[in-house]
């Protein structure tokens, strides 16, 4: 009998990238509240449609400002229930008007005898869902639900929001994983950048080195420490360093009013959603905006090039460019992977604690914790600047940002 010697590696590699529902990852995603779309998306159409965790639903916003999200996919004969119709509150199906409740029970259906007794036995999957920063979060886990954590970034009244979206074609922990990789800023934020603005004709931009490098759990996730040469262990990034909370968002400060959540939703298997959420400090005296507006942040130039010269892009080419699914099983490791390597193997920790039915890391159900908000370790400033790199200057892009009133 022939024995698979990589059958372990095989099957390590499906716990830490397969999330569709009923798989081991699939059920530790579910634990928590995961965006599934901004507000402004909304804006245009009240119903979209929406794919996450291999799950394809449609969201919708009612007349009363609640919100529904259930199965795509009409019970009656498949048609999208994304194509609908709003009606008392309900989301009605645009070929033969089956009406839903937001609980998924189906109260209507107008093409049947008055007698029928069809309806009493259609139900879709409905899931809760809460607005929180311009975003639209659910929660597609088993009851009874826990609390959307409230970091405070994301709920204090004198904070802003705009959010920054890229649907991204590769799996979610390549790209998640990217924030446990303290060393790539050394060398593609800047040594890459380097060579991709020589070849541009641009300045350099200033280059630093990592003295060392820390990881330490916390109540959410992992906290990322780094020392550059030339600072004292006094720094703020070697002293408080900053967060990635659980399952996969990078709190990263720009500035003391400046922090972006990095957050990164699988869409399936093959496509991950990430949410650029920038939230600031309101200025004195401004007056508070009525909605968050989004724009679409690319990878690629309006002619389909990857742009080796700006920040984000760059993080999203290397990304990318590991393929739909990274086979982790073939990589070579080496000492400066160790923050990656800590962060999988306590995924996959906690992924056994959720088939042992505990709670993951992370996951808020005391509201105490909740009240007024969570507070973060984060630094408040960073040793480096990328400035040069932080924004396209050499791509002529149509205007992004949609405007939403
Ligand atoms: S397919 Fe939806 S009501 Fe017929
Ligand atoms: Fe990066």
């Amino acid at each position: 009998m022939s024995v698979d010697h990589l059958a372990p590696r095989k099957q390590r590699q499906e716990r830490l990238t397969l999330v569709g529902p009923g798989t081991p990852m699939g059920k530790y995603m579910r634990c928590f509240w995961q965006p599934v779309a901004a507000v402004a998306e909304l804006a245009e159409n009240p119903v979209i449609a929406v794919r996450v965790l291999g799950e394809s639903l449609a969201l919708y916003r009612n007349e009363n400002g609640t919100y529904g999200l259930v199965a795509e996919r009409c019970p009656h004969r498949g048609t999208s229930l994304a194509c609908g119709m709003l009606e008392d509150n309900h989301l009605v199906c645009a070929y033969h008007a089956w009406k839903f409740d937001g609980n998924g029970n189906c109260v209507e259906t107008p093409a049947e005898p008055a007698n029928s007794k069809l309806k009493a036995r259609i139900k879709i999957a409905a899931y809760p869902v809460q607005e929180m920063a311009g975003l639209l979060w659910a929660y597609l886990g088993e009851a009874p639900a826990p609390l959307l954590p409230r970091f405070e970034h994301m709920v204090r009244d004198d904070w802003e929001w705009d959010i920054g979206i890229s649907r991204m074609p590769c799996n979610w922990l390549q790209v998640a994983e990217n924030t446990l990789d303290p060393l790539h800023i050394e060398y593609l934020h800047m040594k890459y950048t380097n060579y991709a603005r020589g070849r541009l004709g641009l300045s350099p931009v200033k280059t630093r080195h990592h003295a060392k490098i820390d990881f330490e759990l916390f109540e959410y996730g992992i906290i990322k420490k780094r020392l550059w040469e030339g600072d004292t262990e006094d720094s703020e990034e070697w002293k408080t360093g900053h967060p990635q909370l659980f399952p996969g968002i990078a709190v990263v400060p720009y500035t003391a009013e400046w922090v972006q959540y990095q957050i990164r939703v699988p869409a399936d298997d093959t496509h991950t959603t990430h949410y650029w959420l920038n939230c600031r400090e309101r200025e004195a005296g401004k007056a508070p905006r009525t909605h968050s507006p989004i724009w679409e942040n690319p990878w690629l130039t309006p002619e389909g090039k990857f742009m080796p010269d700006v920040l984000n892009a760059q993080d999203m080419m290397v990304m990318i460019s590991q393929g739909d699914i990274t086979d982790h099983s073939v990589e070579n490791l080496g000492e400066s992977d160790r923050g990656v390597a800590l962060y999988r193997k306590t995924l996959l920790d906690q992924v056994d604690r959720v088939e042992r039915g505990l709670d993951p890391l992370g996951v808020v159900r005391d509201p105490q914790k909740n009240t007024p908000w969570i507070e973060l370790p984060v630094e408040k400033h960073l040793g480096y600047t990328l400035e040069g790199v932080a924004a396209s200057t050499t791509y002529d892009f149509p205007e992004r940002e949609v405007t939403v009133t």
